[in-house]
């Protein structure tokens, strides 16, 4: 089986090949590397030297070209802020749901219609891995991210609104997730609480949420990597058809 793993920012390189893939939305460097008999790619969600914020990241090249190496299940990697007291920095938070307020192009689909179902928007095998090899070594939670398009951060009043939708906060997940279902691959996100949100902290910087995210990285390449050798090879989810089962 081959699994993509797409990281972000504090994740910029890991060992192996570099492989680079065509795709009409562009070339992607992926790094390829074997484990448990697996083949592992590799792509940097921000580039090399984070020449790609938030806002321009290359969503459809990154999936397209994970579906053009054949890859069948990605597991995003990601940096969040807390909107809830409970979910403190330094904890890993698994996504069930989340609300887009980036207003991103998020789809492969502009010519044919597809109104894909999202009530389940992540693969609930790997989403369950994920949380069952987090536990294991740090505070995990559950619910629902809001996507905003950065980069700047929210604002004090912003994050007082969306805490009423929603527990953390994070530029990347939207349009990764729903793009990697439009193309039928599984998706599941892991994300580092590396900060509160706005106005729940005295200030926020990026040197901290590179910092706590430093220090959770150990945990959090563990977490990958047990996922990875534990992904069924037969997917039993409905990730594959999603797509298909939405075309009008
Ligand atoms: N807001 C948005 N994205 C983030 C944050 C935040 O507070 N922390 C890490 N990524």
């Amino acid at each position: 089986m081959k699994i993509g793993v797409i990281g972000g920012t504090g994740f910029y390189s890991i060992e192996g090949g570099k492989i680079e893939i065509e795709t009409d939305y562009g070339k992607v460097e992926t790094i390829h590397f074997k484990k448990y008999g697996r083949d592992i790619f590799f792509i940097s969600r921000h580039g090399k030297n984070h020449e790609f914020p938030a806002h321009r990241v290359r969503y459809h090249a990154n999936i397209m070209a994970m579906k053009n190496i054949g890859v069948e299940a990605i597991i995003g990697v990601s940096t969040v802020g807390s909107m809830k007291k409970s979910i403190k920095p330094g904890s890993i938070f698994v996504p069930d749901d989340f609300i887009d307020f980036t207003g991103r192009q998020s789809t492969f689909f502009n010519d044919v219609t597809v109104h894909i179902d999202m009530t389940i928007p992540f693969c609930p095998v790997i989403r369950k891995l994920l949380v069952e090899k987090a536990r294991k070594y740090v505070e995990v939670n559950e619910g629902i991210y809001v996507a905003t398009n950065g980069p700047r951060l929210e604002t004090k009043a912003e994050i007082r609104m969306f805490s009423k939708f929603g527990d953390v906060v994070g530029m990347t997940l939207v349009p990764e997730a729903i793009l990697a279902r439009e193309q039928g691959i599984c998706y599941a996100s892991l994300c580092v609480v590396s900060n509160y949100a706005a106005g729940m902290q005295e200030r926020l910087s990026i040197d901290e949420i590179k910092r706590v995210y430093q220090k959770l990285k150990p945990y959090v390449d563990k977490i990958v990597d047990e996922a990875i050798r534990d992904i069924p090879d037969n997917r039993d989810c409905n990730c594959k058809n999603a797509a298909e089962e939405g075309r009008l």
